[in-house]
């Protein structure tokens, strides 16, 4: 069935003879093409591309490179071993560097340089531990929609870039699909800060900070990328469903709190999928 009575109230309703026409005749005959067009895939990029990215810095080996908001350290292992670079990676979480150095530790068993080249420590991206003109790359991934003082992230990651210097920046933002409460309740719940979901105020506050936009890359289609590739979209739809069906049994089982942060994550996956939420990538230089 094309549409149900809803849509049909929506639609210019369901006696209009040439929506009848449309929607149950002429719909129909096309409706299976439609669909095995809508199966081939559009070729989305995926989480390459960041690195893609920062390959097309060509910045030598052993440049020095910042992992802000490096979480448990896979991505600063990852700009080390890629692109030889030397890796700080800074997180304001104690079991985050705990993990990060875990993981160093045993990259390091296969790879023995890499204890030179990668170290992590507590920090924030609004008072980076890091000196003046100290670095050749920032890296900041999924990280700033968390960051109150955005202005004061941009400043830092302009103080420690060098001359020549890239900084690229990775989040998510709002976008005029996600309707008012549901970006109310799915800020408050994932921790975000709202002026910081919104590409003006992030704009505004790279600006401010004496940093150009080189490129804004949209990355929209990675949802697609990780659907296709794990069905992580579509599972994390099942479990929203579970969760909003049943809230009790798993409210009894894990907590509120828990309960609100796991529907959070789903919905966000979801939202993400189908443009409520923007994946964008700006690559900044100094101004
Ligand atoms: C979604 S995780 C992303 C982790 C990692 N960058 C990645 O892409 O896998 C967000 C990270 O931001 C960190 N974070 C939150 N507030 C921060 C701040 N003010 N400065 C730096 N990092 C922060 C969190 O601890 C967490 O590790």
């Amino acid at each position: 069935m094309p549409a149900k009575s809803s849509n049909c109230a929506s639609r210019a309703g369901p006696a209009d003879p040439e929506w009848l026409a449309l929607s149950y005749d002429a719909y129909p005959r096309i409706e299976e093409a439609f669909q095995a067009v809508l199966g081939e895939s559009l070729q989305p990029r995926g989480h390459e591309a960041l690195y893609e990215l920062v390959g097309g810095f060509g910045l030598p080996a052993g440049s020095a490179a910042v992992d802000v908001g490096c979480g448990e350290g896979r991505h600063s292992l990852e700009l080390a071993e890629r692109f030889r670079l030397t890796v700080t990676g800074i997180d304001p979480v104690p079991r985050h560097i705990e993990l990060a150095q875990a993981e160093l530790a045993a990259f390091a068993a296969l790879h023995p340089d890499a204890e030179r080249r990668v170290s992590f420590e507590l920090g924030v991206a609004e008072a980076l531990p890091l000196e003046d003109r100290s670095v050749d790359l920032v890296w900041c991934r999924d990280v700033l929609v968390h960051v109150a003082e955005l202005h004061q992230a941009y400043a830092e990651f302009h103080r420690v870039l060098r001359e020549g210097g890239r900084v690229l920046v990775y989040q998510m933002f709002g976008t005029d699909r996600l309707e008012p409460r549901e970006a109310e309740w799915l800020w408050r719940t994932m921790g975000v800060v709202p002026a910081s979901a919104e590409r003006a105020s992030t704009e505004a506050a790279i600006s401010a900070a004496g940093l150009r936009v080189e490129r804004c890359i949209d990355l929209s289609e990675w949802g697609e990328w990780a659907e296709e590739q794990t069905g992580k979209s579509s599972t994390r739809l099942l479990y929203a469903a579970r969760l909003l069906r049943e809230p009790q049994r798993y409210v009894a089982q894990f907590g509120q709190a828990a309960y609100d942060i796991m529907l959070g994550d789903c919905l966000w996956h979801v939202y993400a999928l189908i443009g409520k939420l923007d994946r964008r990538a700006y690559l900044l230089s100094r101004g």
